[in-house]
């Protein structure tokens, strides 16, 4: 979102009510629906081919290429379902897939031949088949309700509905409806899904991961993040589970591999699946975000991160069972950080004040407005007074049981044990449990695998003494009674999980879960705790709902009556459906006199690696082909070398990893994968000064490809 400037301001008191659609002042924000394409004003930024080669309702475009990689994006790049995506993206499944011998995490693994392509496990593909609004449909059914927690449910409920009517229409389809705008815009998405994917080739992890955490979120940045999976399907064409006499998928669409890549100020566009961003909220909403929940979770990450490093200081085996644990929490820490330092540096909250009070005395200026929206911001300011009042609880609440394993398997237990306690005859406890129990076993297998007792028992203490300290509205009943401090709930973390029975793992899932009644006969102190917790979770989840839809309401009519203040229409926030961005290779100036370019090359590898950090460490080869300037066809000239990292001020975020980045003529030359440490700021308001995202050039994957990784085949299937 762009700053409202008070000449802004002015020229929209101006234009008065009328709604001036497609009027969009900064041509390079904003996260397009394909709905929206036409108003992205592409030709004239330099997009060369047509618009409808990119996206046209009932044709092939390059659309059809995209594909949504849990939680990350992809795009094909052969007509045999090969697909390149991130190697953050593909990381999980390479550490499912490798063993101390065959560590293809720490060597990286390329596949010489189809039948040499490992599964990919836990990876599923989603593509977008089609779409449609049903803004009307939902709203209609609840164009009468005013009791809050009624309206959400109706709106929930109509949306399953049309869902299920959606996969009835089409089996061969995933239906989902997305909330565009909240309480505002609604529109139905049809997905085909794959379920069989494949490791090709992933580089090793000193490139593929080259500058680790030290490099997160940072710009200059040398990482070679990248991977190729492929898509597997029945022989019949359909989606099938892994087999191995399933067949290449078969895209609509694949992208053509450009390996000139791009120059400085090309213009470049980037189809993707970004997550969630927050540009279209109040003051309140920004304030909440600064001193709350970025401070809250930033602050008990990194106490988290401290214990499991601790933990697993001198035990390779506990690193390793918490790595993955310890690197989303450091992904997110850093993130935030990033928010908090931008937010107070360009003093948003002030922004979004002053365009609040704005938006109040035009809403009051305008009589046929004032009828419906005279309260509007008020409302908002009370719903914001509520809320803020136990913010800090509604966190502790989201974060307790992803902090302390122990806990979640006694949540799980409970939720079983407590079902079946409800039921109504032991036959019918016992068909309860029976169908259940493989589930559950396999989610608690799943939490045992990244527990330590030691960081489990830390952290535990730290959140009872967190908990214990809230004060008014903040406190939870079953921690109040406790009468913990700092010092005791530690002792009392300590104790509890020192007395019960749910460390033992091989106890829990053979003896406690080999059948109904023992599960049913099955007492544990810390089971007790976490059932006196939940009642304090379950009146808060009422109060949720309630607050839950009078903002679905209050949201819905802020977006709608800004939306006539500033006379044009907003583009949707992200909300994890394929999305358009488009800008240019660009550098910036993030500090005082700094400029940062927008390419970087191996000799920066080289020289990172003389800091001697091991986040640095990279192949030898790597050297050797630097010192002979072997760069073959992938050298960039002016450089003098091949280009690593590209820098563009397109408008991305999570999600938006593995999401091809495209010349003006639609063909693909880098992989996005992360933004600078300033652009963080990007998911509440985008900035053509600190926007910039970051991504893999083209040249240095195919580089790696040729000459250091001898993956020729890869090459050769792109048409390279
Ligand atoms: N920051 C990038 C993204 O948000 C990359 C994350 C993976 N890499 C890492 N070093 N943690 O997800
Ligand atoms: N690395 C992020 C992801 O996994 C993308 C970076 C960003 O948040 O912009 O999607």
């Amino acid at each position: 979102m762009k700053f409202i400037h008070h000449t802004t301001i002015a020229l929209a008191l101006l234009l008065s009510a009328t709604n001036i659609p497609y009027a969009n002042a900064n041509p390079d924000e904003g996260m397009y629906p394909l709905s929206e394409l036409n108003r992205a004003g592409l030709k004239k930024a330099g997009l060369k081919i047509s618009e409808k080669d990119i996206y046209n309702p009932g044709q092939v475009g390059l659309v059809d290429a995209l594909v949504q990689v849990s939680g990350c994006t992809g795009s094909f790049v052969s007509n045999r379902g090969l697909i390149i995506t991130n190697h953050h993206c593909a990381f999980s499944a390479v550490q499912l897939a490798s063993t101390a011998i065959n560590n293809y995490l720490k060597n990286g693994f390329v596949a010489q031949n189809q039948e040499q392509e490992i599964e990919a496990k836990g990876l599923k593909i989603r593509i977008t088949d089609s779409y449609e609004d049903v803004s009307v449909k939902i709203l209609n059914s609840v164009a009468n309700i005013s009791d809050p927690v009624e309206r959400i449910n109706t709106i929930k409920r109509k949306q399953e509905e049309l869902v299920k009517q959606a996969e009835k229409e089409d089996p061969t389809i995933k239906a989902e409806v997305s909330e565009m705008f909240i309480g505002k815009s609604y529109v139905l998405f049809r997905y085909k899904t794959i379920e069989d994917v494949r490791l090709v080739y992933i580089p090793r992890q000193n490139i593929g991961e080259f500058g680790g955490e030290t490099d997160n979120w940072v710009w200059p940045r040398h990482t070679g993040d990248y991977s190729f999976l492929r898509a597997y399907v029945g022989k019949d064409g359909k989606s099938a589970p892994y087999s191995k006499d399933n067949v290449p998928y078969q895209p609509k669409k694949h992208l053509k591999v450009n390996p000139n890549g791009v120059k400085e100020n090309d213009f470049t566009f980037i189809l993707g699946y970004p997550g969630k961003t927050f540009r279209h909220r109040p003051a309140q909403y920004i304030k909440y975000q600064q001193d709350y929940l970025l401070p809250y979770v930033s602050n008990l990450y990194d106490f988290q991160n401290k214990q499991m490093e601790e933990a697993g200081k001198d035990n390779t085996d506990i690193a390793l069972s918490l790595a993955t644990r310890i690197k989303r929490n450091a992904n997110v820490l850093k993130n935030y950080r990033g928010k908090l330092k931008g937010l107070r540096g360009i003093d948003l909250l002030s922004t979004k004040k002053q365009e609040d009070e704005a938006l109040a005395a035009f809403i009051l200026s305008k009589p046929e407005l004032k009828g419906k929206y005279g309260n509007l911001l008020n409302d908002i300011a009370a719903y914001y007074q509520v809320s803020d009042q136990d913010a800090l609880k509604e966190l502790w609440i989201n974060n307790i049981y992803n902090s302390t394993s122990l806990l979640k398997v006694a949540r799980d237990l409970n939720t079983l044990k407590v079902a079946m306690g409800k039921e109504r005859s032991s036959h019918a406890a016992k068909q309860l449990f029976d169908y259940n129990v493989e589930q559950l076993k396999k989610s608690i297998q799943e939490t045992y695998e990244s527990y330590n007792k030691q960081a489990d028992q830390r952290i535990f203490g730290r959140m009872l003494a967190d908990a214990a300290a809230f004060q008014g509205k903040n406190q939870l009943e079953s921690i109040q009674k406790l009468q913990l401090n700092g010092e005791t709930a530690n002792t009392y973390a300590t104790q509890l999980i020192n007395s019960s029975k749910l460390a033992d793992q091989n106890y829990i899932l053979n003896t406690v879960l080999a059948n109904a009644n023992a599960l049913s006969q099955f007492d544990d102190k810390l089971l007790s705790f976490q059932n006196e917790l939940d009642n304090d979770i379950v009146i808060f989840a009422a109060e949720q709902k309630r607050r839950e839809g009078v903002l679905n309401k209050l949201m819905g009519d802020y977006v709608a009556v800004k939306e006539i203040f500033q006379a044009k229409n907003f583009i949707p926030d992200a909300n994890s459906t394929l999305r358009l961005t488009y800008g240019h290779i660009k550098g910036y100036a993030p500090a005082d006199a700094t400029y940062m370019k927008p390419f970087t090359t191996i000799e920066g590898i080289i020289q990172k690696g003389n800091l001697g950090l091991s986040d640095f460490d990279y192949p030898q080869e790597i050297k050797t082909a630097y010192l002979n300037k072997n760069f073959g066809p992938y050298l960039k000239k002016d450089l003098g070398s091949v280009p690593v990292n590209i820098l563009y001020d397109m408008d991305t975020t999570g999600g938006n990893s593995g999401s091809p980045i495209m010349n003006a003529n639609g063909e693909l030359i880098g992989v996005n994968f992360d933004r600078a440490y300033d652009a963080t700021i990007n998911d509440f308001a985008w900035n053509e000064s600190y926007s910039r995202s970051i991504g893999v050039d083209i040249r240095y994957v195919l580089w790696v490809a040729d000459k250091i990784d001898n993956a020729h085949f890869i090459l050769k299937e792109m048409g390279i």
